[in-house]
């Protein structure tokens, strides 16, 4: 992970749909991702992956592959921790 990780609340996290100019960014094990750098790459599209923007990603991603190494790949791109709703700071 490169920099200072965010405190991420739900409201936060819901914003980063990959849409209006807006990175997308999706959480696994408590922890969100910003997948913008990885869209392009990833082998199921790019629309798929969006599927998950904007919220917790978890659940479909172990949906489809369960095997993909998730913190293996996209560790780098850990901005911040998910928190409860009035626990975030920037
Ligand atoms: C395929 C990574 C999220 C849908 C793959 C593959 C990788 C990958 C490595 C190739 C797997 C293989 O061939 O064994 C990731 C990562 C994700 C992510 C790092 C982190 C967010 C998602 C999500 C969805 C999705 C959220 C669906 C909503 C698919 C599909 C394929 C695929 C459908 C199959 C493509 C094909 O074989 O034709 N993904 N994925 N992925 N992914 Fe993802």
């Amino acid at each position: 992970p490169s920099g200072a990780l965010m405190k991420i609340p739900p409201s936060l996290l819901k914003q980063q749909t990959g849409r209006k100019g807006k990175d997308a960014w999706t959480s696994y094990k408590g922890r969100v991702y910003n997948v913008t750098p990885y869209l392009n790459f990833h082998p199921g599209g790019k629309a798929e992956l969006l599927r998950a923007a904007g919220r917790e990603g978890e659940a479909l991603f172990m949906e489809v592959h369960p095997w993909v190494n998730w913190e293996g790949m996209l560790g780098e791109c850990c901005v911040g921790i998910l928190v409860g709703e009035g626990e975030g700071s920037l």
